[in-house]
């Protein structure tokens, strides 16, 4: 039997895919039970179809997805475009023609999944996305399969890898935020734009799919706050190293007594823990299960390759159970209500770093502020005074988000402190 294919885009990821049809065919017609053939792909005008052409693709490419779409030979579409529009309207009509779906595509994963997610159950077709999430780190159908005895607890990630490059430049080398971001644009791995990246709405998208696998839940990715790294400046990765820890940029989805709570947020890591370790472009997803206890998964979050093999992963699986026939089961069968977690009940211990006067009784007055709320400095540094102000850093015991609100706003209250930054800080 022959599985027929057809790709929307044929950029950075869908070009890798021949690759390993032609340098893995045996493993995967073995895997698939069937032969796959691109039998389509969608470019978007004729200047594209002839410039490919003239590079030797040697396939159908086509400029109207109708000639996908409307194809009954074609079984399954293979999105690999990026963005929500036309990606969603053209994933849209392609499972509502019966074909099975896969996608790479996060943004709109995380933004429109649930809305095609049914859709798809409703045409008892199949919609799966395994690079949508760390690339080639095959993450989802782990979470999915290989953990289902497992009760996960919470889900930390190194998951993007733009941002975490600069991180380790300005860990390592000390370079600042401004130069390594030069830098990450010019070696290609960040855009023009790179608001998504480092601003953690990327990994953001990434925490909603984790959700849905990890805990079962589906929630909205505005039920993810996210902070990004462009704030940290060059004092914070310092004093980070003097206490013992990494900064990272750190998704983190975790399941307490009322709920789910899912952020993005740089994040004080020991460095012991196995995520300070992750460096440059990177990935790696942090496990805590009942059952397990700690794993780790890591490997290339991006990359033609890896997220290639994740692709055509889904493709195989999809092709294996057209021919088993039990095709339309979900991707992620955990499925339960969505609860949401409520503040006072997400702890952490935090950092913070202010520039207050330079003169007696600033630390009693901060003491006072922290006191208010409950919570007490497990380390202060007080640095850098030069007669007018001086700069303190904090490490609180645990706090909640509450407690975290109330303190922000009383200390941006005072005139006299800047409060510079505060991120979270992982550790007993
Ligand atoms: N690259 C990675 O390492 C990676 C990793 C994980 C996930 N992903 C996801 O994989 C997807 C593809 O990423 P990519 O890096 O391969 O992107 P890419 O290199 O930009 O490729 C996308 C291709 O689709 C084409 N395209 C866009 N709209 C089209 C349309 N309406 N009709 C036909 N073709 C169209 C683009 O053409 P133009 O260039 O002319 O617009 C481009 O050639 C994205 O959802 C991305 O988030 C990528």
């Amino acid at each position: 039997m022959t599985i027929k294919i057809g790709l929307l885009g044929f950029g950075t990821v869908a070009s890798g895919i021949p690759f390993l049809l032609t340098e893995n065919g045996e493993k995967i017609e073995a895997a698939a039970h069937s032969d796959l053939e691109i039998a389509k792909v969608l470019v978007k005008d004729d200047d594209e179809k002839n410039r490919l052409l003239a590079a030797g693709n040697n396939y159908n490419f086509v400029t109207n997805v109708d000639e996908i779409l409307g194809d009954a030979d074609i079984d399954i579409v293979v999105e690999l475009m990026g963005r929500i529009e036309p990606a969603r309207t053209f994933i849209t009509k392609a499972l509502e023609a019966g074909k099975n779906v896969v996608s790479a595509n996060k943004d709109l994963i995380a933004t429109h999944g649930k809305e095609l997610i049914s859709l798809a159950q409703d045409k008892g077709v199949a919609f799966y996305y395994e690079a949508a999430v760390a690339g080639g780190i095959p993450i989802l159908r782990t979470l999915a399969n290989s953990l289902t005895s497992d009760k996960v607890t919470r889900i930390l990630g190194v998951l993007n890898g733009t941002s975490n490059f600069m991180m380790t430049k300005m860990v390592d080398e000390g370079w600042t935020y401004e130069a390594a971001l030069k830098t990450a644009q010019e070696l290609g791995y960040a855009e023009s734009d790179p608001t998504n990246d480092v601003e953690g709405i990327d990994a953001a998208y990434k925490a909603v799919i984790l959700s849905q696998f990890g805990f079962g839940m589906t929630i909205d990715f505005d039920d993810v706050a996210h902070k990004g790294i462009s704030n940290i400046t060059p004092d914070d990765v310092t004093v980070a190293q003097e206490l013992g820890y990494v900064i990272k940029l750190v998704g983190d989805v975790q399941e307490v007594a009322s709920g789910l709570s899912a952020e993005v947020s740089p994040t004080f890591l020991p460095k012991e823990h196995p995520l300070a370790s992750v460096n440059g472009v990177m990935n790696a997803v942090f496990v805590e299960s009942i059952g397990i206890g700690e794993s780790m998964y890591y490997g290339p979050g991006a990359g033609q390759k890896p997220t290639a093999t994740s692709v055509v992963a889904d493709i195989v699986r999809i092709a294996r159970r057209l021919n088993d026939g039990n095709i339309g089961k979900p991707f992620n069968e955990f499925s339960r209500p969505t609860q949401l977690a409520q503040p006072d009940d997400i702890k952490a211990k935090y950092y913070f770093a202010l520039s207050v006067p330079d003169r007696k009784g600033q630390i009693l007055r901060l003491a006072e502020i922290f006191n208010a709320e409950d919570v007490s400095f497990e380390q202060v540094l007080q640095q850098k005074a030069n007669g007018t102000t001086a700069r303190v850093v904090i490490i609180t015991h645990e706090l909640s988000k509450t407690q975290l609100a109330n303190i922000t706003e009383k200390l941006q209250a005072q005139v006299d402190f800047d409060l510079l930054n505060s991120f979270k800080v992982l550790g007993e």
